[in-house]
Parts: structure tokens; sequence; C-alpha cells
């Protein structure tokens, strides 16, 4: 059997789950059933925040909104100000997979708040301060509130610091019908948040639309490291234990944050245009570089040209055991072990453009991230084996959805989220545009998507609107028919 290794399959490989190869044809099974009933599924089962405001007698205060509104996680996100920085220092005790942290949050206000929300769920709170003076807060349901003595100005920059402990709490990815968030193996520890997993370990605006620049100072007994997204900036020596300081520039999605811990060996290389590589590899692999991470240079060079250039100044792999997928962690993919095919690792990286630096304004719009990133693996498949083989993959993918329930994959569902058709179809409905405006013009729609939107979020209707523009084509059919409509299309001729 032919392996397509989509890493949407992967996904349904649980860390505990039987260790078969990723395989599209053995993919779909477990959501297969579950597509059908879709509809019948509310859209969320999360919890609406509860809504009680301050109940004090005199006017209503100012409030921050309790939610960005996300149609599938209303709880995620908070209005009323802007996250611009998070500082995230945290020791962790490998053996307990507990905790102990300072989270340092710099935020403007949009309005003058008397009262907002930042979201965190679990962990002990043992003081919270804004401004460096004690605020008071409630904690309720994944929220907490809070009511700072004489409230924020509109305008101004303030600072929340939270610290906090404990062991962080799982979170349930419906569609892959597993459990992640912080997890322990018996080599470390390692985080995968997507979507919404980042407020199990720090304090946050929690949604895509909020993005900021991280600091991550993380300390670790020896000989254990440390590693988080960007720069690698100072290894502190402690004595028995090593503080590693990693800093973010680009403004990141919390959902990327990302922090691995166990025994790991780093690795550099150069990639095009000055960008860094660096690669951690688990001690255990003895130095051995799989082979899929040989291709990371060339593929950001193939996927420059249709894209745009790489939007980050480095990017690499870490390798984690147990986990059977991938995370495309802002400059640092996060693979499984049993994740090293080149198709994930193209995979994550056009994820670095799509879902990373360009990001789905909302979770409805995921396909414009695992639609994207699929859609770049059949262009891997082209460029190393001709067109006929691209051809061949994507047939064999439109028939494994054919024997599936269907559904529009506009609107997917939390129990869809990262469930086959987003990730298969999504890839169909950019070849269907291919096969109707052509390379050079889906590669200007390509590079104008990424100069209006990087380091932004994006919605389906702008990324429609400017594929008519840039096309100059009306191109309703063939978007209601791929991501609007239930029923599957069949395959552009070709
Ligand atoms: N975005 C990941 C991928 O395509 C899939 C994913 C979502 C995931 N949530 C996850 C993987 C949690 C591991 C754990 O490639
Ligand atoms: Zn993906």
């Amino acid at each position: 059997m032919r392996r397509l290794a989509l890493a949407t399959s992967l996904l349904l490989v649980s860390a505990a789950c039987s260790d078969a190869g990723p395989a599209a044809t053995s993919a779909p099974t477990a959501t297969a059933t579950t597509a059908t009933t879709t509809t019948a599924i509310p859209a969320t089962t999360a919890a609406e925040p509860t809504t009680t405001g301050p109940d004090s007698t005199g006017p209503p205060e100012p409030a921050g909104a309790q939610s960005l509104g996300d149609p599938y996680f209303p709880d995620l996100g908070n209005g009323g100000y802007d996250v611009i920085h998070y500082d995230i220092e945290i020791t962790v005790d490998p053996e307990s997979a507990a905790l102990d942290a300072v989270t340092t949050i710099t935020a403007v206000a949009d309005e003058t708040l008397a009262t907002f929300n930042l979201d965190f769920v679990g962990l002990e709170v043992s003081s919270l301060m804004v401004d460096g003076s004690d605020a008071e807060y409630v904690r309720q349901g994944p929220e907490l509130r809070i009511s700072p003595d004489g409230g924020i100005v509109a305008g101004e920059e303030f600072t929340v610091t939270v610290a906090y402990s404990g062991r962080p709490q799982l979170i349930n990815l419906i569609s892959a019908g597993v459990q992640f968030g912080w997890l322990q193996t018996p080599e470390g520890i390692y985080v995968v948040a997507e979507p919404d997993g980042a407020r199990t370990w720090f304090p946050s605006n929690d949604h895509p639309t909020d993005k900021a620049t991280f600091t991550f100072r993380i300390t670790v007994p020896k000989p254990l490291t440390a590693a988080a997204n960007g720069a690698l900036v100072e290894t502190i020596d402690n004595g028995d234990s090593q503080t590693f300081v990693w800093d973010l520039d680009s403004r990141m999605a919390t959902f990327l944050a990302t922090l691995v811990i166990g025994e790991y060996e780093r690795f550099e290389s150069e990639g095009p245009e000055g960008i860094l590589i660096r690669d951690y590899l688990p001690t255990s692999f003895n130095g051995k570089m799989p082979a899929a991470f040989e291709v990371t240079a060339e593929a950001m060079v193939f996927l420059a040209e249709w894209f745009g250039p790489f939007p980050f100044d480095r990017y690499g792999h870490i390798v984690v055991y147990e986990l059977g997928g991938a995370l495309e962690n802002q400059t640092l993919s996060l693979m499984g072990s049993r994740a090293l095919f080149d198709e994930i690792v193209v995979h994550e990286l056009a994820h670095q453009w799509w879902g990373d630096s360009v990001t789905p304004a909302s979770w409805q719009d995921i396909w414009l991230s695992e639609g994207f990133a699929t859609f770049a693996e059949f262009l891997w498949t082209e460029h190393l084996r001709g067109e006929d083989a691209m051809n061949d993959q994507i047939e064999g993918l439109h028939g494994a959805l054919q024997s599936i329930g269907h559904f529009a994959i506009s609107d997917p569902r939390e129990s869809q989220l990262f469930g086959p058709a987003v990730y298969w179809r999504g890839g169909m409905v950019l070849h269907a545009l291919r096969a109707q405006v052509g390379d050079e013009v889906l590669k200007e729609i390509f590079h104008t998507y990424f100069e209006i939107y990087a380091d932004g979020n994006v919605t389906t209707r702008e990324f429609i609107d400017l594929a008519e523009e840039i096309s100059g084509q009306d191109l309703t059919e063939l978007f209601d028919a791929w991501l609007f409509a239930v029923a599957l299309p069949d395959l552009p001729d070709g």
C-alpha cells in the first residue's frame, strides 16, 4: 500500500493507539461514521461563560466582552483589550508534570475597562496583579474575571501578572477522539494546544485573532532541555537546573505556543535567504537525522515560489515520542516520532504561511489552514513525482471521501474540525481553483493573499473575494460546490 501520510490520518492515531502507519485509506474510519451525523451534532458542547456582571448597585461598569463570538468556541477570547506580549516564566517538575509559573501579559485597552477577562482553566492561582498591584478577581468556569482598582483607561498599556501552579488538565480533541494539551511521556513533557489548550497552561486571550509576541523562561532539572517558539536567547545555569530563555519576536496565536521538555540534541543548518533551520532530536536518536527533515530547505524554496517569502527568520522541528501526528507550532513544528514523513514535513511547513502567519479568523474557517497545508502536499507530490502521481493521490483521497458522509467544509462543526474532509476536500478546493484559473493566476492569488493577510487573520469570504478579484472570474459556482454544498463535487478533468 502506498503511503499518503497525510497529517490528518495521523491525528487519529493517538498516543495510546495501535502503531498503524499513517495511511490515507485507514484514516477516515474513526470519524467517517460521525461525519454523516454531523448536522445533528450541536455546534459546540462548550459551556457558555457565566454572565455574572458586577452585581453592585450604581451604574453598570464598563466590562470587556467575555467572548469574541467564535461560533464553535464561544468561551475562547475576550474583548476590550489587545495582548501585545506574553512573558511566561515556568518551572517544571518533569516527574509529577506539575508546573510553577508566573505569566505576565502586556496589553493595551481598546476601551475603558472596569473589568476584563482572561481565559484560564484548571491550575491554582496564588496571586494576580495589574500594573504591579494586587487586583480583585474571580474565577468563573474557564475565565478569570479581573476588576483592578480604578479600572483601566482606554488606550492605556497595562500588565497582568498571574502566579499559578499545578498540573494542567487535558483537553478533548473531539474530531480525533483523544485528549491533548499538556502531555507527559516517559521522555518528558510536551504541549499540543490546538485549538483550545493554551489556556490550560498559561492565562491568555486564547483566540487566534489576538496575536502577540512571546518570551518563555523555562526552568528544568539537568540534564533536560526545554524548547519553545522562536530563538533560544539564553541558557542560565542554576546548579542543578537550567533556565532556557526563548524569545519569539513574530506575533503568534496562542494555540501555537509550544513547550517541550526532554533530553534533546540541537542541529543547525542554513536554509534559503539566511533562514536558520534548527531541529531538536531526542538524544536517543543518536544524532541520526530523519531523512524527512532533509527536505526542509528545498521545500522552503519550493513553497516560497507558490506562496511568497517564508514568514519567519527561523524554522525547524522537534521530535516527540508517542504522538501520532504533528503540529505546526510557529517556527518549531512538533513532530511525532511516527510522523517522520516528508509529506508531513511539507504539510507543517506550509502551515507556517497558512495557519500561523495567515490565521483563520474563527475556528469555523479551519479549512483555510488544513486545506492549504494539504494542497501543499499535492504540490509536493507533483514536484517530486509528476502530475500523474499527484492526480492519483487526489483521486485516491476523493474515493476515500466518497465512501464517508459528506458535509460542507465551510461549517465542519467542532466534531469534524480536524476530520479528513477538512483536509482532503479542503485541498481539493484549491486543486479545483488551480484547474479553473491556471498556475500563474493561482500563484498570484496566493502571493497577494499572503501579502495582505500575513501576520493577521482572514475569513473564507475574504479569500474568495480576493481569488475573484485577482482572477477576474466569477468563482461562485466553484466555491459553492466545494465549500458550501454538502455533496462532494467531481474532480476537475485533468
Ligand atoms: N494542525 C495539526 C496538523 O495538521 C493537527 C492538530 C490539531 C493536532 N490539533 C492537534 C495534532 C493536537 C496534534 C495534537 O497538522
Ligand atoms: Zn495541518
